[in-house]
């Protein structure tokens, strides 16, 4: 039986499944350190990750391994030129998570703009004596222009949810999307600049990647309309947190909504000093079927990746397809 490390806690039914054709190595405690991680996948031949760290050098220490498969869409935490080198392959799980983030995308923004989250930190302090005319005035959804800055799939989905509030589209892209989406959702493509000048309510839907590396800093923020809102639900390191923390605290523009963070689980002491940003814990995909999803769909990718299980050799979702039936390197 080939060997596998499952990195951290899972659903059970899926480490069941895996067992049918693997010994199992399952991490059900804290978060690996990298010397952890290196040492259990010594003598493994595939893994399941949810953002641990996989560069050369875990590699060059694991000369079984074959298949690691993420648990996220994003794979900023794969070095894939490392694993092309060695002919490792790489997988993620696309797609079953588009709607799921695109709600929770949407519950962000308005939590945000419509300062659900303070007003009710107000509210459990006991601070509620009367109705206020004027009490968390926050900035409307319906009928304003909402920016989406990435338009995948999930900006796609965000984009539809738009139509039942009215809104205008705009979004910027690496790439133009098909004039059929574009007409399909409404949404006019425009330049990062122009989004950020024009948007009241900007989110983020991008992949990281080093050029993706502080999309939105000092610069970009200052663009922005006073009342704007912020919300990334993409990759921490989009945004410089330290820049957006600054630009909140001095009102440069009104609120944001963060699910992901530069150096998580840390997150900027600046941010949790400021009231008018929403901080979630990296959750968008997190509904139970949809985590069930990415889990399953994860444990298939790695079963097909090592030769096992009904698509033996066919992985769904490779992120390096050319290594495919190539012999690991070391
Ligand atoms: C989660 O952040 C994912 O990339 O699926």
């Amino acid at each position: 039986m080939q060997k596998i490390l499952v990195a951290g806690p899972t659903f059970p039914d899926v480490i069941e499944r895996l067992k049918q054709y693997f010994e199992v190595d399952w991490n059900q405690g804290n978060a690996l350190s990298g010397a952890e991680l290196t040492q259990r996948l010594a003598d493994k031949d595939g893994a399941l990750t949810a953002g641990e760290l996989i560069n050369a050098a875990v590699l060059a220490a694991a000369p079984r391994l074959r298949v690691v498969s993420n648990m996220a869409v994003g794979f900023n935490n794969f070095d894939m030129g490392a694993f092309n080198a060695v002919n490792v392959l790489g997988t993620n799980t696309p797609d079953v998570l588009n709607e799921s983030v695109a709600d929770f995308g949407w519950a962000l923004m308005m939590a945000a703009a419509r300062r659900v989250v303070e007003s009710e930190h107000w509210l459990r302090a006991g601070e509620w004596q009367k109705f206020q005319y004027d009490a968390f005035l926050g900035a409307d959804i319906h009928g304003s222009t909402l920016g989406i800055v990435g338009m995948g799939r999930i900006g796609q989905a965000l984009a539809r949810r738009a139509r039942g509030f009215n809104m205008r589209v705009v979004y910027h892209n690496r790439s133009r999307v098909a004039p059929q989406i574009e007409a399909e959702l409404n949404a006019e493509y425009v330049s990062k600049e122009a989004l950020l000048r024009i948007a009241d309510h900007v989110v983020l839907v991008l992949p990281y990647t080093r050029e993706n590396h502080h999309t939105i800093g000092a610069a970009e923020l200052a663009l922005m309309k006073s009342g704007a809102t912020l919300t990334n639900i993409a990759r921490g390191g989009i945004v410089d947190d330290a820049a957006l923390a600054e630009a909140l605290r001095a009102k440069r523009i009104g609120a944001a909504a963060l699910d992901v963070f530069e150096g998580e689980p840390r997150v900027h002491p600046d941010l949790l000093a400021v009231p008018n940003v929403v901080l979630t814990p990296h959750i968008a995909s997190a509904t139970e079927a949809t985590r069930r999803a990415m889990a399953n769909l994860a444990a298939d990718n790695l079963m097909a990746g090592l030769g096992e299980g009904p698509q033996a050799g066919h992985p769904p979702n490779p992120i390096n397809p050319d290594v495919l039936g190539k012999a690991r390197r070391s």
